[in-house]
């Protein structure tokens, strides 16, 4: 079996963050999302993996980070989709990888906390046509949903205006080859894209049988900021106590804290679940819970928690961060005058002021 896994797409929602880098190249809990999912796949027995990307600087950082695959035991393929047109559009672009025999169609930006072997171990005992993960959600609109009937999915609407299921589709799929089709029959939905979630209803309306498979664990769709931050909180609490880099005596750490070779915590207080980074400084700071500081960060005399600072911010002075994320090179300081609040930000960013 092989596996696809989908990393393109604009990531509109998470702007600005996503005008520099890949959404699925964020860090959560100090590694990248989308190595999350090759992870998961790794950890499933498969070991061919095509890697869906799309065009530009944020397709390079994929391949970039990604490598070969060998970090995960998997030989990577990547594949260039030219125009995120949608999840079936991304299947037929990659149809020379995935054609003659069953696949695993993975959304890059998904997390599950107990990976997907239990799900391709129920797609091999009963060897349905489509295998499809599913969860309850609370906001199933921005979602697609199923309809089950027992383990047979009876129908499937993407983005329901009206209430048809609170059960919604998470971004895992079983194939055989008959999917192939069912994507070449598509015309483009309501938002210009071609729908897996068509394609799968296509197969049902045919009588193929897709079966449902509900997610055991945690799962989040990383799409939205929050989600983020959710998913850092969760992915965080998994992780044990590790002190690596140096810590003086001065500094207190209770719970889970990661610190990373090369950082340095001086005079501070960190209550985990927290991740430091390497090279990352923190002085006279009161760090967590639930915050991931990435490497070459400088945080100083400031208070954090519930928070994604990525790589190389500068956070000088600041009291009382919260359920905030700093993209690359962010610096928050206090200026010390009484001129109001100062702000050089970029576009689709988002402050808020008490
Ligand atoms: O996360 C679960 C949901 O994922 C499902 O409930 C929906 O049925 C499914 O359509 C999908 O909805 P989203 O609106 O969240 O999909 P999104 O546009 O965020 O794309 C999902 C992933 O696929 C993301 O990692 C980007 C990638 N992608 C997306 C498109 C449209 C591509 O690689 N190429 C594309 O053309």
């Amino acid at each position: 079996m092989r596996a696809l896994v989908l990393s393109g797409g604009a990531g509109s929602r998470l702007r600005p963050i996503t005008h520099t880098q890949a959404k699925q190249l964020i860090p959560i809990a100090g590694t990248p999302i989308l190595f999350h999912a090759l992870q998961a796949v790794a950890d499933a027995g498969i070991r061919e993996v095509g890697v869906v990307v799309g065009r530009g600087p944020a397709a390079e950082e994929v391949r970039e980070a990604v490598g070969d695959g060998a970090r995960w035991g998997v030989e990577v393929t990547y594949i260039e989709q030219p125009e995120p047109l949608g999840i079936a559009h991304a299947v037929l672009t990659a149809e020379p990888f995935v054609r003659g025999g069953p696949f695993l169609l993975y959304l890059g930006d998904n997390v599950l906390v107990e990976g997907v072997t239990r799900f391709v171990e129920g797609f091999e005992r009963s060897r349905p046509d489509a295998q499809i993960l599913l969860t309850r959600v609370p906001e199933p609109q921005h979602f697609g949903v199923a309809v089950v009937e027992g383990e047979r999915v009876v129908r499937l609407v993407e983005k329901p205006t009206t209430f048809v299921s609170d059960i919604a589709l998470v971004g895992v799929y079983l194939f055989d080859g008959s999917i192939l089709e069912a994507c070449r029959s598509l015309t483009p939905s309501w938002r210009g894209e071609y729908e897996i979630t068509e394609a799968i209803q296509w197969l049902i309306d045919r009588g193929y049988t897709v079966r449902a498979e509900m997610v055991s664990g945690w799962w989040k769709d990383t799409g939205r900021p929050e989600d983020l931050l959710e998913a850092n909180r969760v992915l965080l609490a998994t992780r044990r106590r590790r002190i690596e880099g140096e810590v003086d005596d001065a500094s207190v750490l209770e719970g889970d804290v990661v610190v990373a070779p090369g950082a340095k915590v001086i005079a501070s207080r960190l209550v985990g679940p927290v991740f430091v980074g390497a090279d990352t400084l923190i002085e006279r700071c009161t760090i967590g819970p639930d915050v991931s500081i990435e490497p070459g960060c400088q945080i100083v005399g400031s208070s954090i928690r519930d928070a994604i600072v990525l790589h190389g911010c500068r956070v000088v002075d600041v009291d009382g961060l919260t359920a905030s994320i700093l993209g690359r090179g962010v610096e928050v300081v206090r200026s010390g005058s009484n001129a109001g609040v100062r702000l050089i930000v970029g576009d689709h960013s988002r402050v808020e002021v008490e």
